[in-house]
């Protein structure tokens, strides 16, 4: 059985500042990289470190320069390539990321070929062996919500991660999803309301699952914990792990794919949830989107010092 991820595939380029810089600031970096991100590809690198399950990743690069450092950095990582659509058109995608001396972040993403897949380009693919499928929406709209009929037409435990929360039309994507997972600001954009603090979020879950009539909705609140609802009538609050951030990009893609590795393996929602937590805490102190992703050794090294 396989975890099959569809999503986007970026070239990351990121410039350490002590603030994130405000409209017509230019300010000085501390430090700058290039690395492998797209919240697909950040997903399915997580799902692959921390699961024994085989892991697909599904997404397009352009034939330029960005794209065959994505194609190597996946190779490198030990991830197949054969899931990767090659678009003769369109740039590989790229995000610019500013992180500060906090360890947040902001993000500006260029989408290129992530951007561009067709209905005809979905029909094509195959589902086959699926245990669970994860999407986020750095793909467009539409072609997600066939892909996630298809995962669960195959059999497998759908995971929307709606990030970025579109203007219009994702409530009917949710019929075809069993777990979304949005964090604090998307779930306030899909509730049209603040969440202000747990016990906000711990109603957010609950009318979220019950709306979405999902499976399970969890809410992931950054350093103070993580709201979820598996009955529609009840949620529960774990708040999360103390660590020490220097870089918060990606934790939330490596709480995704930490699940979607849980859940394959036949754990429940709430120690899948839990794993992912321990998984995503550990991410955030280290730099880097793919990169920062810990092996499920360090996880579990973790969880038994705690
Ligand atoms: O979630 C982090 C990711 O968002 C980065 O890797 C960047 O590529 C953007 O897609």
């Amino acid at each position: 059985m396989a975890i099959i991820v569809f999503g986007s595939a970026n070239v990351d380029i990121s410039v350490d500042v002590e603030a994130l810089p405000r409209s017509g600031e230019t300010v000085h970096c501390s430090d700058s990289r290039i690395g492998l991100g797209g919240k697909g590809v950040n997903q399915a690198v997580a799902a692959s470190r921390l699961s024994e399950s085989s892991v697909m990743f599904v997404g397009a690069i352009g034939t330029d320069h960005f794209g065959s450092i994505v194609e190597g950095e996946l190779e490198r990582l030990g991830l197949s390539t054969t899931g990767i659509r090659l678009d003769p058109v369109n740039p590989t995608g790229v995000a610019v990321i500013h992180v500060d001396k906090m360890g947040s972040n902001s993000i500006t993403v260029s989408g290129g070929a992530n951007l561009c897949w067709t209905k005809s380009d979905i029909s094509e693919l195959s589902f086959d062996g699926i245990s669970v499928g994860l999407c986020q929406l750095e793909t467009p709209l539409a072609e997600t919500f066939e892909v996630l009929k298809q995962m669960s037409a195959a059999g497998g435990i759908t995971i929307l991660d709606p990030t970025p929360v579109p203007v219009s039309g994702i409530d009917e994507v949710f019929t075809a999803v069993d777990v979304l997972t949005p964090n604090q600001q998307e779930a306030e954009r899909l509730l049209n309301r603040k969440i202000e603090n747990p016990t906000d979020a711990v109603k957010g879950a609950v009318t979220l699952c019950n709306q979405g009539g999902l499976r399970a909705a969890i809410i992931t609140m950054g350093e103070s914990g993580i709201a979820f609802s598996e009955d529609a009538k009840t949620g529960v609050w774990l708040p999360a792990f103390e660590v020490n951030a220097v870089d918060t990009v990606a934790a939330g893609d490596c709480f995704n794919g930490a699940l979607a590795a849980f859940l394959s393996a036949g754990a429940t929602m709430r120690e899948s949830i839990s794993f992912a937590m321990a998984a995503s805490a550990l991410s955030v102190t280290t730099t880097g989107a793919a990169d920062s992703i810990p092996s499920l050794s360090t996880v579990k090294k973790f969880l038994e010092n705690r």
